[in-house]
C-alpha cells in the first residue's frame, strides 16, 4: 500500500472527530434564522393580489421590515395533496428549483375559492372536504380536513426568506446596502456569515450572498413524527433543543455516532406525522443543506380557566411544531393529507416514484469484504459457501479490484481474467457486484478521465477549472452527474463492449457519492464548486449521489437493451432514490448498539419510500464476537438488503470461521431468508406497485393502537410477519409486544399462539433465531409482471408458512 493511501485510510478510520463536522452553532444560516426570528417581523399576504391560473392560485406576501416581496402559489394535486411554493417575486437571478425528483409533472386539480373577504381566502379541493384557509395578516395557512384544522403553516411566524442581493462591492448607492434591520458591524457580518463563512481552515465564499429560507408547520393533535433520514437515531423523531436540529447534509461519517442528529450519507427531506385517525406527510423539496427543528407540546390537562369553552378545549390538544430551514433554493413543500398511512405512502410515491422492483437474486444473501483480494480468494470464498452448505447469491468486489482505483478497470495481477471468474460464478447461478465511485483519478492515460476531461464533464471549481479533491485514488476530479449529458455518457460506460471484463452477471455499487472528498470541508466538496447550468454545489449537494445511482441504473438497463432489471446499491441518496435501487447505512460498527439501531434506521428509510435498505451485517468497523455476528445474521435475514461486509483491517469473518456451532446458526439464519424469498419478492412487488413499505413499523400496520406508535425494537415484514430481533448480548429472555386485540399470533417455529394486545416473555438461546410470528387473516396473492426473472405466480398463505 502506498503511504498516501495508508494516510487516507487512517483519515477514514479515525473515530468520529467532532472538529471535522459542524454542529448547528457552526452553521451561519442557522444563526441568522435564530437572530432574525428573535426580532419577530411578520409577513402579510396581499389577498387582493390573488390570481387564479390553470394550475395554481397565486398571491403576494410581503414583509415590510425586511423589504421582501414574495410570490406564493398554492396548487391542489391529485390524490389529496397540496403544494405550496414561495419564491421571490423578482429575484436578481433564478433560484434553484430541484429538478428530476418528481416522477412527472404532478396532475393538478382545480381549487375553488370559497370566501373572498380581504382578510382571508379559502381554497377547497373538488369535493370540498379539504381546504386551505389563508389568513392575510399575519400570513398563515390552515389546512382543514372535514372541518378540523390538522396543520397550520407559519402560525409561529417563522417564515424567513433571504432575498438575493447585489454583492457589497458592486453596489452603486448606499441605499442598496443591507436592509436596515441588519447590524452591519464587521463582527456581526462574520457571525452572520452572509458573504463568507469560516469553518476551521475552510472559507466558504458566497458569490450570491445569503439566500436561506425557512418556514414552520404546526401539526395539531400530533405527537408522533417519523422520517427525515438519514440519522443514526430513533425511529420516532425526538424533540430538538436549541443547537440540536436534525441536519440533512450528506456526509461521509466513518463509524458515525449513534443517537445523534448530525447528517450522514443521505437525505430525504420528508417527514410523516401520525395520530389516531390520521397520518400526514410534509415533503420539503430542497436539496441544499437543511435543518429541521421539532418541538412537541404534549396535551395539557383540561383545567378550568377564564377562557371560554372553545378556547379551553383547544388548549387541551397536543401539537408538534416543525421548523424547516434550508441554506438556499425556494420553498417548495408538499402537504400529504392522508388520512391513512397507506394513503400517505401512495401520495408520496405519486410524487417521487415507487421502489424499483429488484431482481430476485438481489433479495438473497450478499457476501462482501473490503477486499476479496484476488481471483483465488473469490474462488475460495465462493467454494466455502458450497462446502458449508450455506446459500448465497452475490459476491462483491470493493475498490482494490481496480487498477489503482480507476473504476471500470481491473487490477491485472489480482484479477487477470475477470470473465473467467464471472463464468465460475455464473455456473452456480451467482452474480458479482463491483464498486464504481464518482471520483475519477486524474491521470491522462486513464481513458475515463481523459474522455470526461475532454468533454468538460467534471464539476468545476469557482475559478472555472476542474474541481480537484483527494479520494481513494489520490487527486481526483468528480463527474458532474447533475448534467444529463454526463449521465448519458456515464451510462454508456456500462455497455459490455465498453466495460472490458464485464458480463451480464455484473452489477454495481456506488459509494463515496455524498460526495466524499478527503480533507475537504466536512470531508465533502466546497459549496462554491460549480455544476452544470452554473449552479453552485451548495444548491444541490444533497442530490449529487441520487444522480449517480440514476445514471448507473440507466446504464445497466441500456446494456441489456431495456430487458434487464438493474441492481445498484448506493450510499448517498435523496427523495426518490428508491426508483434506482438499494441503499445501505454506511460505515457502522461491530457493536451491539449498532445492531440495535439498524432497526429504527431502516424503518425510517422504509417509511420515506426507500424499501430496499440494509445495514452491513456484522458491523463494518471492528471485529464482532461470534455471538454478535450470529445475532446480526439472524436480524439481517429479516431486513430487506442482506449483505455481510467488513472493512479491510478486520479479521476475516466468512460465516464458517467461528466454529461449527456458530456456522450452523448462521447457516440456519441465511436459510430462513431463502425459505421466505417468495414472500420477500411479493412484498417488493407490493412496494413497487402499491407503495407499501416492505419493512413496516408497527404503527403502520396498527395505526389505531397508540401503543404501537413508539415501538422500534420490532417491526412487521409486510402484514404477515412480526419480527423481533435479539439485540442484547447473552439474552435469555425477550419481551415481545404483540399488537392487535383481534389478532391471533403464532410462533412460526413452535406454533404456540397468543392473542394480541399483550407483551409476552419469550425465553431465548442463541439458536432461538428470531421471533417472527404471523397472524392468520391475510391471504397473499400476487400476480407478477412480465419483467425478467419473475416467478410467474406466487401464492402465499401465511397461516401455512
Ligand atoms: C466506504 C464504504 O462505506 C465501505 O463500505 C467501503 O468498503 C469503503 N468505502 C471502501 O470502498
Amino acid at each position: 500500500m502506498e503511504a498516501a493511501e495508508k494516510k487516507e485510510i487512517s483519515v477514514e478510520n479515525e473515530a468520529v472527530d467532532k472538529s471535522i463536522f459542524k454542529d448547528c452553532s457552526k452553521i451561519a444560516f442557522y444563526r441568522r434564522h435564530k437572530q432574525r426570528l428573535s426580532k419577530k417581523s411578520t409577513y402579510r399576504a396581499l389577498l387582493n393580489s390573488v390570481t387564479t391560473g390553470k394550475d395554481s392560485t397565486r398571491f403576494q406576501i410581503i414583509n415590510e421590515a425586511a423589504k421582501v416581496s414574495l410570490l406564493a402559489e398554492v396548487y391542489g394535486i391529485e390524490g389529496n395533496i397540496f403544494r405550496l411554493k414561495i419564491n421571490e417575486e423578482t429575484p436578481l437571478k433564478p433560484r434553484y428549483e430541484v429538478p428530476d425528483v418528481l416522477t412527472n409533472k404532478p396532475s393538478t386539480v382545480r381549487l375553488t375559492s370559497c370566501s373572498g373577504d380581504t382578510g382571508s381566502l379559502v381554497l377547497a379541493n373538488g369535493k370540498g372536504d379539504l381546504k386551505c384557509h389563508i389568513t392575510a395578516n399575519p400570513f398563515k395557512i390552515d389546512l382543514v380536513s372535514e372541518e378540523e384544522v390538522v396543520m397550520s403553516i407559519n402560525s409561529l411566524g417563522q417564515l424567513y426568506f433571504e432575498q438575493l442581493q447585489i454583492p457589497l462591492n458592486q453596489r452603486a448607492t448606499k441605499e442598496n446596502e443591507e436592509d436596515a434591520s441588519v447590524d452591519n458591524t464587521q463582527e456581526n457580518q462574520e457571525e452572520l456569515g452572509l458573504w463568507e463563512e469560516k469553518f476551521g481552515k475552510f472559507v466558504d465564499v458566497k458569490v450570491n450572498g445569503p439566500a436561506s429560507i425557512g418556514l414552520d408547520f404546526s401539526l395539531h393533535g400530533f405527537e408522533h413524527l417519523y422520517g427525515i433520514p438519514q440519522h443514526a437515531e430513533s425511529h420516532q423523531l425526538k424533540n430538538t433543543s436549541d443547537g440540536d436540529a436534525y441536519r440533512l447534509y450528506n456526509l461521509d461519517v466513518y463509524g458515525y455516532k449513534i443517537h445523534n442528529k448530525m447528517g450522514i450519507y443521505g437525505s430525504v427531506p420528508y417527514l410523516l406525522a401520525h395520530k389516531l385517525g390520521r397520518t400526514l406527510g410534509i415533503f420539503w423539496l430542497n436539496a441544499s443543506e437543511t435543518l429541521v427543528e421539532i418541538n412537541t407540546e404534549p396535551a395539557v390537562k383540561y383545567t378550568l380557566t377564564q377562557m371560554g369553552p372553545v378556547a379551553a378545549k383547544q388548549k387541551v390538544g397536543s401539537r408538534t411544531d416543525v421548523h424547516w430551514m434550508s441554506e438556499s433554493g425556494i420553498i417548495d413543500v408538499f402537504l400529504l393529507t392522508g388520512p391513512t398511512p397507506s394513503d400517505v405512502f401512495k401520495q408520496y410515491s405519486y410524487l417521487t416514484g415507487t421502489q424499483a422492483m429488484p431482481p430476485l437474486f438481489s433479495l438473497g444473501y450478499h457476501q462482501c469484504r473490503w477486499n476479496y483480494e484476488d481471483e483465488q480468494d473469490v474462488k475460495a470464498v465462493d467454494a466455502g459457501f458450497d462446502e458449508h452448505d450455506i446459500p448465497y447469491d452475490v459476491m462483491w468486489l470493493d475498490i482494490e479490484h481496480t487498477e489503482g482505483k480507476r473504476y471500470f478497470t481491473w487490477d491485472k495481477k489480482r484479477f487477470p481474467n475477470p470473465q473467467r471468474m464471472q463464468e465460475l460464478l455464473r455456473s452456480k447461478k451467482r452474480k458479482l457486484v463491483v464498486i464504481s465511485d464518482p471520483h475519477i483519478k486524474i491521470d491522462p492515460n486513464y481513458s475515463v478521465y481523459a474522455k470526461a476531461k475532454e468533454q468538460g464533464f467534471f464539476v468545476r471549481n469557482h475559478e472555472g477549472g476542474d474541481f480537484e479533491g483527494v479520494c481513494w485514488p489520490g487527486l481526483s476530479s468528480y463527474l458532474d452527474f447533475t448534467n444529463p449529458k454526463v449521465r448519458e455518457w456515464y451510462s454508456s460506460l456500462f455497455a459490455f463492449s465498453v466495460y472490458q471484463g464485464s458480463t451480464d452477471i455484473l452489477y454495481i455499487w456506488n459509494d463515496m457519492n455524498e460526495p466524499s472528498v478527503f480533507r475537504g470541508p466536512e470531508q465533502t466538496m466546497q459549496k462554491n464548486a460549480i455544476h452544470h447550468g452554473n449552479w453552485e454545489h451548495r444548491e444541490l449537494h444533497n442530490i449529487y449521489g441520487f444522480y449517480q445511482q440514476m445514471a448507473t441504473a440507466e446504464g445497466l438497463i441500456q446494456r441489456s437493451k431495456g430487458k434487464e432489471r438493474p441492481f445498484v446499491l448506493t450510499r448517498s441518496f435523496f427523495a426518490g432514490s428508491q426508483k434506482y435501487g438499494a441503499v445501505w447505512t454506511g460505515d457502522n460498527r461491530a457493536k451491539w448498539s449498532y445492531l440495535k439501531i439498524s432497526i429504527p434506521m431502516l424503518l425510517t428509510l422504509s417509511v420515506t419510500g426507500i424499501s430496499f435498505c440494509g445495514a452491513d451485517v456484522g458491523g463494518f468497523d471492528g471485529n464482532p464476537e461470534a455471538e454478535l455476528l450470529v445475532r446480526w445474521y439472524q436480524a439481517g435475514a429479516y431486513q430487506p438488503f442482506f449483505r455481510g461486509h467488513a472493512t479491510r483491517n478486520t479479521k476475516r469473518r466468512e460465516p464458517w470461521l467461528f466454529g461449527e456451532e456458530h456456522t450452523r446458526l448462521i447457516r440456519e439464519a441465511i436459510r430462513e431468508r431463502y425459505a421466505l424469498l417468495p414472500y420477500w419478492y411479493s412484498l417488493f412487488y407490493s412496494a413497487h406497485v402499491a407503495s407499501l413499505p416492505v419493512m413496516r413499523p408497527l404503527w403502520v400496520e396498527f395505526p389505531d393502537e397508540l401503543k404501537t406508535f413508539g415501538v422500534e425494537d420490532e417491526f412487521m415484514l409486510g402484514s404477515a410477519l412480526l419480527v423481533h430481533p435479539v439485540t442484547e448480548p447473552k439474552a435469555t429472555v425477550v419481551d415481545v409486544f404483540l399488537p392487535g386485540s383481534n389478532e391471533v399470533w403464532y410462533d412460526s417455529k413452535t406454533f404456540a399462539h397468543w392473542e394480541g394486545a399483550c407483551v409476552i416473555k419469550i425465553p431465548v438461546a442463541l439458536d432461538t433465531e428470531q421471533y417472527e410470528l404471523h397472524y392468520t387473516e391475510n391471504d397473499f396473492r400476487c400476480q407478477l409482471s412480465n419483467l425478467e426473472e419473475t416467478l410467474p405466480f406466487i401464492y402465499l398463505n401465511p397461516s401455512c408458512l
